[in-house]
């Protein structure tokens, strides 16, 4: 199973998910726009150095259904580059914004980044607001767990998910492994 995170990175939440998943030596992975990851080189190197992995969430979190290939391409290429410049390293994967995608969209990320990919499980945190949103969320063996590192009642409930999750025998993995099998 994998946590994934998107739309940071942004203090003091991004930094209290870290705080969580340090704790319990857990990796998730990140998909981080660009924009703000430019701001905050320092939490996507913390990231990298905790063992966690960073997506691609665009640079600007535009429907990429609305661009055009180019303009698709130019928004992934700036998100790539800005991991790229904090980290040393490019994404190899990427998650459309509001997991918007169609078949250009598709081939944008294909050509730019590598695999695609949305979710399995979705807390619906952006919703909700709530904690329990996040510490309930239904799960089974192999989902891709979304929520988002934007919101403080989903970086205070991350410790509690993960001790539930461990409890119940799941193994917590970045997306790249799980997609590795
Ligand atoms: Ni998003």
């Amino acid at each position: 199973m994998a946590l994934t995170f998107d739309d940071g990175p942004v203090r003091p939440t991004t930094v209290e998910v870290l705080d969580a998943l340090a704790a319990r030596d857990v990796p998730a992975t990140f998909f981080v726009i660009g924009r703000l990851a430019e701001q905050e080189p320092e939490l996507l190197r913390r990231m990298a150095a905790e063992g966690h992995e960073i997506g691609n969430h665009t640079h600007t979190h535009p429907d990429l259904t609305t661009l055009d290939r180019a303009e698709a391409v130019a928004e992934l290429e700036a998100a790539q580059d800005a991991v790229e410049a904090a980290t040393g390293e490019r994404p190899t994967v990427a998650r459309p914004p509001w997991g918007f995608h169609d078949a250009g969209v598709d081939a944008a990320i294909e050509e730019t980044v590598g695999t695609v990919l949305t979710w399995t499980a979705d807390t619906e945190d952006w919703q909700s607001r709530s904690a329990a949103a996040v510490t309930d969320v239904e799960v089974s063996a192999g989902d891709v767990v979304l929520m988002h590192d934007i919101y403080p009642s989903t970086s205070g409930a991350v410790g509690a998910l993960v001790d539930r999750l461990e409890a119940e025998g799941y193994t917590l993995v970045t997306v790249s492994d799980l997609l590795d099998g």
